[in-house]
């Protein structure tokens, strides 16, 4: 399955194309999107916003129960790191957990259909909405929501096609992968 397959079945899925939900990481002469998050600070706490909810949702124990295995300090760790390396700040992610993101392979372990994305989708839209440096940013709100829509739909999508060898989940420390 080419990329540009699952691409094009993930735009069909959530309405969000891929260049939509990157043109703002994607264009070289944009202010460098990592200063209107407002650097590291602003990383964590979209990572620590999102993951309040994410561990407060007690009325859907379906989709907190995918998180059973996580803590909430290590998630928001992970995801900040992520956030980071992602925005164009230091590799963060990297240091901890090596060379490849791996991000469908990783979510592998988890029980994650278009249910769950939706889910997931809608806890990382209020926490956008409640960040405190990105108030004023309509375009870069509209730009992240879009973002996380795309990829939480692509994380379902390409986790159907994907080998057995490359849906190796959990959060490990990667060594040798070469993909
Ligand atoms: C589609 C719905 C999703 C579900 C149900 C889901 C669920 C999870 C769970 C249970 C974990 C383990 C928490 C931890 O200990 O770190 C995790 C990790 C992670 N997720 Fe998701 N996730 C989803 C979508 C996304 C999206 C859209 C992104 C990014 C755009 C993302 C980025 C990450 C990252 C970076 C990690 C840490 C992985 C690691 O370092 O091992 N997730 N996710």
């Amino acid at each position: 399955m080419s990329k540009f397959v699952l691409r094009s079945a993930t735009e069909q899925l959530c309405g969000v194309s891929h260049d939509e939900a990157h043109y703002l990481l994607n264009t070289q002469d944009q202010e460098k999107f990592f200063d209107r998050i407002g650097s590291e600070e602003g990383c964590r706490q979209l990572s620590q916003l999102f993951y309040d909810r994410v561990f407060a949702d007690k009325g859907n124990p379906w989709f907190l129960q995918i998180f059973a295995s996580s803590t909430k300090s290590e998630a928001v760790d992970n995801q900040y790191r992520f956030l980071v390396q992602l925005f164009g700040g230091p590799a963060l992610y990297q240091q901890k957990k090596g060379k490849y993101t791996r991000l469908v392979g990783r979510h592998a372990n988890y029980s994650v259909n278009l249910k769950a994305a939706q889910r997931w989708t809608e806890h990382m839209r209020l926490a956008i909405e409640d960040h405190t440096f990105l108030k004023h940013d309509e375009e870069a709100k509209d730009m992240l929501h879009k973002y996380f829509l795309y990829t939480a739909h692509y994380i379902v999508i390409a986790s159907e096609y994907m080998r057995s060898d490359q849906l190796s989940g959990g959060t490990n420390v990667d060594t040798g992968r070469v993909w």
